[in-house]
């Protein structure tokens, strides 16, 4: 390798983890995010005219082109067109490209290094990480493109009976499989694509059971399963770019994993394992009976008792995504704060359908940072609010959560908002959340149901405050 694609290479590197540091903060994601991805094309420029592929045809540099065009112009236009609440499905789907890569590199390499095009044999040790490239690669593949699936809502959880045991059994047999061809030493493709087949089987039984609100961990794990993939392929390359982006994606979605399952109280093994899901199988788990009557308000009567409260907490969720209502929530908070009122924002880890979405959709509508106050900070402070306005939250204001063993979210830490003096509550109707459960705070003695779309109720809420 020249001594120039070394440097550019080293740049690369140095870019991914400015980039991945940047992106902690809101602030400067998307600075983050640029920086990195400059660093990638200068891996891939870098790679194309430095690495000395002389005797490669012409053909193949023509084929990389028409896919890197094909891949940019869809990507952009992927981008450009997602809705913030169809995010995770799409980093799921993009998670599945991404194993998808490894495992069709897996099969090449296979060809070149070990099988019928190799000219000499592989060391085990190459033959061993080809085989985890395919194996990583395929239940990443297509354990992803489940995940995708559940989160459109094409598709239901499945669970088999004994579903644990069958996918620890299929496991270790994969393993062992593995560990086999590589003690054989053999070419056979047949052994492979036996393999492969297992493999993409065991993706598909891994994350099938797994619904509702573990689904974010899944998303996660499988992005910290592509960049593991990804690092393997790197290493079959001896290319440190791919084997360093590899590995900080492989431990930044594990953090993220770790950081998500600390949030829902849960174990990783309890997420694969205990199958939690969403839908009607949750909603048969809980075993509270949820009832009572609901009390009913009006926006001119919630615009009144925000008017005079000295403390104000607004709680958004995933209504107020789909209503698209951040920016009018902002304006709302504008006029509170103008009028005297302290307003913050609480900030639930899982609210919403992506890590840090709540996050996101607010930097959007240019709500200052230091509103948005963290669980564990605000969870002391709703006893001294007097009215917490929860604007399409659900499950992450459940009380169930610390109320009902029999409950799916039972010990999954929640904003405590029943410890405020007054409740209002926005969503469109008493439907469930997304772990499909019923909600007794909508019945409790404090809470007065907003109904109506979140941008609607909101945007007749700042008109009654604006005439006050
Ligand atoms: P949810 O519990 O999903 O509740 C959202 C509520 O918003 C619904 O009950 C819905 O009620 C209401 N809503 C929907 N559209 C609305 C609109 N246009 N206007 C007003 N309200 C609207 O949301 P949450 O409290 O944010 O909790 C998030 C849940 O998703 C958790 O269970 C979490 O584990 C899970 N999850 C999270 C993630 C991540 S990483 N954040 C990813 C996947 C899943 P109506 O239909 O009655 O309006």
């Amino acid at each position: 390798m020249s001594i120039t694609l070394s440097i550019i290479y080293l740049i690369a590197t140095v870019t991914f983890v400015i980039g991945l540091k940047l992106l902690g903060h809101p602030e400067t994601a998307k600075k983050g995010n640029l920086i990195s991805a400059s660093g990638m094309i200068l891996a891939i420029i870098g790679t194309l005219f430095l690495h000395g592929f002389e005797d490669v045809p012409t053909i193949n540099y023509i084929l990389i082109a028409i896919a890197l065009l094909v891949g940019t112009i869809l990507g952009w236009i992927i981008a450009m067109k997602v809705a913030m609440t169809k995010m995770p499905e799409l980093v799921s789907l993009f998670n599945g490209f991404g194993g998808g890569s490894a495992l069709l590199i897996g099969l090449i390499e296979f060809s070149n290094n070990v099988g019928a095009e190799s000219t000499e044999k592989a060391s085990s040790a190459i033959a061993s990480t080809i085989l985890s490239a395919i194996v990583i690669g395929s239940i990443t593949f297509t354990g992803s493109l489940v995940a995708w699936a559940k989160l459109n809502g094409s598709m239901k959880d499945v669970r088999l009976p004994k579903y644990n045991l069958i996918n620890n059994i299929l496991f270790l047999a994969l393993v062992a499989f593995s560990a086999y061809i590589v003690v054989l030493n053999t070419d056979s493709l047949l052994l492979i694509y036996v393999l492969l087949i297992a493999s993409l089987i065991y993706g598909y039984l891994f994350v099938a059971p797994i619904g509702g609100a573990d689904m974010p961990v899944v998303i996660s794990l499988l992005n910290s399963l592509t960049g593991i993939a990804a690092a393997i392929t790197g290493v079959l390359y001896g290319n440190m770019v791919m084997i360093v982006g590899g590995i900080l994606v492989g431990s930044a979605g594990l953090i993220l994993t770790f950081v998500m399952c600390n949030a829902m109280n849960r174990s990783l093994t309890n997420v694969i394992f205990g199958a939690f899901g969403g839908g009607s199988d949750v909603a048969a788990a809980s075993g509270g009976k949820v009832g009572g009557t609901i009390k009913k308000t009006t926006a001119s009567d919630s615009a009144v008792m925000m008017n005079y409260a000295n403390k104000v907490v607004i709680v958004p969720g995933y209504g107020l995504a789909v209503a698209q209502a951040q920016h009018v929530i902002h304006e709302l908070e504008e006029i509170l704060t103008k009028k005297g009122v302290d307003v913050s924002y609480a900030i639930h880890p899982v609210a919403g359908r992506m890590p840090g979405h709540m996050n996101v959709l607010l930097a959007e509508s240019n709500v200052d940072y230091g509103k948005l106050i963290e669980m564990d900070d605000i969870n002391p402070q709703f006893s001294n609010t007097d009215v917490v306005l929860v604007v399409g939250a659900n499950d992450v204001v459940n009380p169930a959560a610390h109320n009902d063993p029999s409950s799916p979210i039972y010990g999954m830490p929640i904003l405590d908002v029943e410890n405020a003096k007054h409740i209002i509550v926005n969503k469109r109707s008493m439907n469930a959340g997304y772990a499909g459960i019923e909600n007794e705070l909508f019945y409790n003695q404090k809470t007065s149901m907003l109904f109506g779309d979140a941008k609607e109720a909101l945007t007749k809420l700042v008109a009654e405050l604006k005439n006050m």
